[in-house]
């Protein structure tokens, strides 16, 4: 089936102050000197979006990790995807499980919010993924399918999107599925936005997101159907990072 380009993002969730910048700096340069054969992004807290741009917006894309399904109003401390944007923002992390299970975020929430950031200009990133409960019940497709179905919505359709398949069992722990799991899921990942979506549906990278590190990247990045990665914890370090983004 036909692939876009792989796209590697990091999810610096609630880590990093100016300081930490330092590590973006010496990713951006590596990837001048080196480019990447995939599309890199960084999405760090809100709070250094703007730095980030302006310091490496040429060699990395940058983004949010949530915004708000409302343009604006009366929603203390949150934002917009259009303030995303207007922070030098391209992408933005939608439906992350931390968020689904701290901030209760059901699939019709992640959709209102894939709306607005398609309206913002902003390529949203949604994610799935099941509990361990589910993938030891045998439910894991079946779960991802419906969140599938709830959280994506009819205006991706035509525009720059991605989806991140992130068993929330993997995420943070070590642990891994098994890459006849991960493919499994991703096929499924497919046939949902095709269903969706239509053409659409069928180059859009779907990501593998959980515990991914320079020691597992290769082998996950070439599992069929794996576009890409979303990585936490190894996209902080620079070179952590850019053991994954090679590995493509
Ligand atoms: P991890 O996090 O790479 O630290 O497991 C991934 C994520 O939550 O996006």
């Amino acid at each position: 089936m036909k692939q876009s380009v792989k796209l590697i993002v990091g999810n610096w969730k609630m880590n990093g102050l100016g300081a930490d910048l330092a590590e973006a700096l010496a990713l951006g340069a590596a990837l001048q000197a080196s480019p990447a054969r995939a599309r890199v992004g960084v999405c760090p807290p809100a709070t250094l979006i703007e730095r980030l741009s302006r310091a490496v917006g040429n060699t990395i894309e940058v983004g949010g990790q949530d915004c708000h399904a409302e343009p604006a109003g009366a929603f203390t401390g949150s934002v917009s995807a259009a303030m995303l944007a207007d922070a030098g923002a391209k992408l933005v992390i939608l439906g992350h499980s931390e968020r689904r299970a701290a901030c209760g975020e059901t699939d019709a929430d992640v959709a209102a919010k894939v709306d607005a950031a398609v309206a913002a200009g902003l390529e949203p990133i949604v994610c799935v993924g099941e509990t361990l409960a589910q993938r030891e019940a045998g439910e894991a497709v079946e779960v991802v399918s419906r969140q599938m179905a709830g959280s994506v919505s009819d205006a991706l359709k035509g525009q720059a999107f991605a989806v991140a398949y992130e068993p929330v069992w993997a995420i943070g722990t070590g642990l891994i599925p098994t890459l006849e799991q991960i493919e499994a899921v991703h096929r499924a990942v497919r046939a949902a936005l095709i269903a969706r979506l239509g053409d659409d549906g069928r180059t859009a990278p779907i990501l593998y997101g959980g515990s991914v590190k320079p020691s597992n990247a290769a082998e996950i990045l070439h599992a069929a159907e794996v576009g890409g990665a979303l990585v936490g914890g190894a996209s902080l370090k620079a070179e952590d990072f850019l053991g994954i983004i090679r590995a493509v």
